[in-house]
């Protein structure tokens, strides 16, 4: 079957199996920040945004986005332009191994646009579905206090 995705911005059409992942997808087009991990919902290290939506890939099946708009973590910023919370994550030091950091920085990225003044508390209960095994969720979460500072602000860290 054929999907029409808006990926990244960007419009295609994408040839996938009716029981493709939308994790397996995105990979195998190239947007590999999405990480293949638990492969069962469990771990939030695939998160991406459907429709502004932070949702994990790999529970959901690639056709059931067929018309929608996805972003991975590449589609938030790029090494010349990040995004607010990808600065905060890199200047409050907050990446150990990274394996988690893409989703944690969408699921942060989707929080963020509900909740612009958001208190530990409420970042600590965002993370509750990401999974991290290096940081102890301590730098990840003032990572996004700083973020949401800033974009109080109106700056993105830079
Ligand atoms: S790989 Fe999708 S939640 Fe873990
Ligand atoms: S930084 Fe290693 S699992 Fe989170």
């Amino acid at each position: 079957m054929i999907l029409h995705l808006t990926i990244n911005g960007r419009e295609q059409a994408v040839d996938c199996e009716p029981y493709e992942t939308l994790l397996n997808l995105l990979r195998r087009v190239g947007f590999t920040g999405a990480k293949r991990v638990c492969e069962s919902g469990e771990c939030g290290a695939c998160a991406v945004l459907v429709d502004g939506r932070a949702v994990d890939s790999c529970i959901m099946l690639a056709a059931q986005a067929d018309g929608s708009r996805v972003t991975t973590v590449e589609g938030l910023g790029d090494l010349r332009d990040l995004s607010a919370v990808q600065t905060a994550f890199a200047d409050n030091g907050a990446v150990q191994c990274g394996f988690c950091i893409p989703g944690m920085i969408v699921a942060a990225t989707s929080y963020l646009e509900e909740n612009p003044e958001p208190t530990e508390e409420q970042i600590r209960h965002v993370f509750v579905g990401n999974l991290c095994r290096c940081t102890g969720y301590v730098k990840p979460v003032e990572a996004v206090l700083t973020a949401a500072r800033r974009m109080r602000s109106g700056g993105n860290g830079d």
